[in-house]
């Protein structure tokens, strides 16, 4: 039985209260919602794809400082994360046209970038998340300028290492979602990466045939959005291909902590 205190329930993720202050943790659920909620559906296995493939991308980030709220893994569907304000932005980077940006300036869909883009959406769900631009978020305070120019800076970073990440395996990142949150450390604030990074905040394309990779398969009814998590996950090194034949039909992880096998 689940007595932890909700700190917080999202589309896909629920975050508890954490074992120390300044902790959370963040539980990955098998939800997926498209077109704000329009479009909902069950997808067994795909809290636990999300929480390796975010593990691992959290994990490298930190080790190149990039700063992020991941702490540890805890089990299959959660992690041990610092509890941070969110900055109630959506922060997309885009390296090649592709979803709401092909639509809006009739880009064909594909065409490599002059240069990486960064956008700013206001994340309100009744609004459907709107783009916003720096003069909005000054002017309403949802972040400072320095922060923006921080925000920025660390989202390019995030940008150049997950492409170089993605190139490695085969994987052509043509955008992809961040959100940051402040914490404070010795009465200073500092901006560090929060929430979660996976092929439901990314799209991924395969490099040779171009198949979709993420979440787009969902948004698009194409079927097969655990498989192509699975390959996400295998080609990224935490996903086990020798799966014994007795484990049955969910992906298999690698097991690198201890605590693995507890449920949720
Ligand atoms: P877009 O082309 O629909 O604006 O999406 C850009 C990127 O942001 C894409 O990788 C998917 C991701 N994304 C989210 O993670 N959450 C969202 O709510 C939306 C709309 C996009
Ligand atoms: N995450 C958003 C939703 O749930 C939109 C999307 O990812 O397409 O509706």
């Amino acid at each position: 039985m689940n007595r932890r205190r909700r700190i917080y329930e999202g589309k896909a993720k629920v975050l508890y209260e954490g074992p120390e202050p300044g902790t959370l943790i963040q539980h990955f659920k098998d939800d997926a919602t498209a077109f704000n909620n329009e479009k909902h559906a069950l997808l067994e296995g795909k809290g636990v794809l999300n929480n390796r493939i975010s593990e691992i991308i959290f994990t490298r980030l930190n080790e190149i400082g990039v700063p992020t709220h991941f702490l540890r893994r805890l089990n299959m569907r959660e992690q041990l994360i610092r509890e941070v304000e969110i900055i109630p932005l959506e922060v997309v980077v885009r390296n090649v046209a592709a979803g709401s940006l092909s639509k809006r300036l009739g880009l064909e869909e594909g065409m490599q970038l002059p240069r990486s883009i960064i956008e700013f959406y206001y994340k309100k769900d009744e609004l459907g998340d709107p783009m916003v631009s720096e003069e909005h978020i000054t002017a309403f305070g949802w972040a400072a300028p320095q922060e923006i120019d921080e925000m920025m800076q660390l989202a390019l970073r995030i940008n150049d290492f997950l492409v170089g990440l993605f190139l490695g395996i085969g994987i052509r990142l043509v955008d992809f979602k961040v959100e940051f949150g402040r914490v404070w450390e010795n009465d200073q604030m500092r901006i560090i990466l929060a929430d979660e990074i996976s092929p439901d905040s990314c799209r991924l394309w395969d490099s040779k045939t171009s198949d979709k990779m993420d979440k787009d398969r969902f948004r698009q009814d194409m079927g097969g959005l655990i498989e192509a998590y699975q390959e996400v996950a295998r080609r990224l090194g935490v996903l086990n291909e020798n799966r014994p034949a007795a484990t049955g039909s969910g992906p298999v992880l690698v097991s690198s902590n201890s605590s693995d096998g507890k449920s949720e």
